[in-house]
């Protein structure tokens, strides 16, 4: 999402309100995070590692189980965190923090992974900066983030009910790409995903962001109460997005992996 328009005190109310909601409603989280997993080389051994966005730590465990290693979760939500530590037991500890300022030594992990998280950084380079800083020289960062085109059937009919922004931004795939180039990383791999999910009513797809803690935070949005007509004539515009599966969203998602050089 674009640098200017985040606020990071509402992401993490967002986020920590939807902790007990998140797991219930987050297939795509899960399929998406998974596929993230999957990229990492298969003879991949590392000690030192963290999940950055960790949300409710879901994936913190399943990198506890691929590693054998404590990992450290790390979110802006301290609800988010709360629910992840009342899962039980798991050799991991939570941490509330900023990915744009991790409060780690440098050089001191040699895997950062992170799902989904990272496009809710206002600069997605100070994150990056911050990953190469604490990153132990030949670590790497495996994350994954949403690029343009992701919700645009829904930000396509808002725009043809009043042109308003009720939709997150996210940055086109070139942007991206030259941002990973600029960061300093020795290596990087992009890889982009198109996901299309269906759903019988638009209000699944509402209700389902809302779960999520996903709705729209981005500035520009224009507050009050959606009005009846309004909503009506937001469910028109969807409609004519209908495919025989359904009213489709869908998500574009950019795999990424960055290594760190030995020399930096
Ligand atoms: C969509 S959830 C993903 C959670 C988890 N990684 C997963 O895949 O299930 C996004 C998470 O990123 C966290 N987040 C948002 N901005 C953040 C930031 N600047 N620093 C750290 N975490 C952040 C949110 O609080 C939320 O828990």
């Amino acid at each position: 999402m674009t640098a200017e328009v985040i606020d990071k005190q509402a992401v993490a109310a967002s986020f920590s309100r939807a902790a007990a909601t998140y797991d219930q409603v987050a297939e795509l989280q899960r399929s998406v995070g998974s596929n993230l997993l999957a990229r990492l080389p298969e003879s991949l051994e590392v000690e030192r590692l963290a999940d950055l966005g960790c949300g409710t730590g879901y994936f913190t465990r399943a990198l506890n189980a691929r590693f054998g290693q404590p990992v450290l979760g790390l979110d802006i939500a301290e609800g988010m965190l709360r629910y992840a530590r009342a899962q039980g037991p798991v050799s991991s500890s939570w941490i509330a923090a900023d990915a744009e300022a991790l409060p780690l030594r440098a050089d001191s992990r040699q895997l950062l992974f992170s799902s989904l998280a990272l496009q809710w950084c206002p600069d997605l380079s100070q994150a990056l900066k911050e990953a190469l800083r604490v990153l132990e020289p030949g670590g790497l960062i495996a994350f994954n983030t949403l690029v343009e085109g992701t919700l645009q059937e829904l930000r396509d009919a808002w725009q043809a009910v009043d042109g308003y922004v009720h939709v997150n931004r996210f940055m086109p795939l070139a942007q991206l790409q030259q941002i990973l180039a600029d960061a300093g990383f020795a290596r990087w791999r992009c890889e982009v995903e198109t996901h299309v999910l269906h759903y019988p009513q638009l209000s699944g797809l509402t209700h389902e962001l809302k779960a999520l803690g996903a709705h729209n935070l981005n500035a520009g949005r224009p507050g009050g109460l959606t009005g009846r007509a309004r909503l009506r004539a937001l469910t028109a515009a969807y409609e004519t997005f209908r495919q025989p599966a359904g009213l489709p969203a869908t998500y574009q998602v950019a795999q990424i992996i960055l290594h760190k050089g030995q020399q930096a």
